[in-house]
């Protein structure tokens, strides 16, 4: 049933940044500590643990792999309290796990929900190139294009030159291309470590310089991504993007179509979305954990597509005591 006919107001983001808070301050005690399977793994079962109370029936459709590698938030896993709604659920338990484990900025705690059946299932595509822009540029962009024309789309959506439009790409060789081409475009490469969901938030974030995100990254990331952007106004186009031989046949076999566009609505449709993100280390986007002497302080991002609200969430917890 879709969430409009069982609680019009209710807004489930305001529910979920207590699930990316948990996740995120048991994941901050791993900052610095060379280990990201232990920090994911912390962030994992704190997940776990709060949206077990979230009242919802939903289906963990991008969760920490298959259910034979990953003990808990696995793929077809069902979550929350078990009553209606019945959502679809991608978890990111920390998007950064490099960053987290070397004491970086950027990395976030993300979740996304949606009407059931409503999120794309990437099944074995890890990666896709990817395409993220904010609301002054939504519906000017497109994959079919080449980099030179969306930066001069932007440039003409939000009224300036080229040679202010700031790109993020994540910093890897495979990237060398259109980074070169950002440059001889007259435009302006941010180079990020890791972390593109956060780097697809900032294209739609007032205060943030972004006006274009480009590269391939993870297809779950992605499909959080479109959750959020879905929330802000913005876009995200993805094409799946096979890493061998093996995963196209794989993806092919399985009835993927390597050619189509996916845009933000077949990555996360429907007409009621949720996302909430919850800063771990210090970024651009969001502040990180910040221990206290009695407590911890959080700062997390919420949206929700069907009003187009985004909250800044800034939360003090008293150690000691139920979050
Ligand atoms: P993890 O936290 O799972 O390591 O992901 C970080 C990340 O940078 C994502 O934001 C991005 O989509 C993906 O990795 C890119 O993959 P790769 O590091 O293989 O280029």
């Amino acid at each position: 049933m879709a969430i409009s006919h069982i609680a019009p107001e209710r807004n489930l983001s305001l529910e979920l940044v207590r699930v990316t808070e948990a996740a995120a301050i048991a994941a901050s005690r791993w900052v610095g500590r060379g280990d990201k399977n232990a920090a994911d793994g912390a962030a994992v079962d704190a997940m776990r643990e709060f949206i077990a109370s979230v009242r919802m029936d939903g289906l963990v459709v991008i969760g920490e792999g298959e259910k034979d590698e990953a003990p808990m938030l696995y793929n077809g896993e069902r979550v929350g309290d078990g009553n209606p709604p019945h959502v679809d659920i991608a978890v990111d338990p920390i998007d950064g796990t490099t960053l987290t484990s070397l004491g970086r900025g950027g990395a976030v705690a993300v979740i996304a929900i949606a009407e059931a059946g409503a999120m794309f299932n990437p099944g074995p595509c890890v990666y896709m190139e990817k395409l993220a822009v904010g609301p002054e540029a939504r519906g000017h962009v497109s994959l079919e294009l080449s980099i030179t024309e969306n930066i001069k789309a932007v440039a003409k959506a939000k009224s300036i030159p080229v040679t202010e439009v700031i790109a993020i790409v994540l910093d890897r060789p495979r990237h060398q291309e259109i980074i070169d081409e950002i440059r001889e475009a007259g435009a302006r490469v941010h180079l990020i470590g890791d972390g593109d969901v956060a780097g697809a938030i900032a294209t739609a974030w007032p205060e943030s310089d972004a006006d274009i995100l480009f590269g391939v990254g993870g297809t779950p990331e992605g499909v959080i991504a479109a959750a959020a952007l879905a929330g802000m106004g913005g876009e995200i186009q993805g094409r799946l993007y096979p890493r061998n031989e093996e995963e196209r046949s794989a993806a092919l076999a399985l009835g993927y179509n390597l050619d189509q566009i996916l845009i933000t609505e077949d990555l996360c449709g429907g007409e009621h979305s949720f996302f909430s993100a919850t800063g771990i280390t210090d970024g651009d986007l969001l502040r990180g954990v910040h221990h206290l002497s009695k407590g911890v302080r959080t700062q997390s991002l919420i949206t929700r597509s069907s009003s187009g609200t985004v909250r800044f969430v800034d939360t003090y917890h008293a150690f000691g005591r139920h979050n």
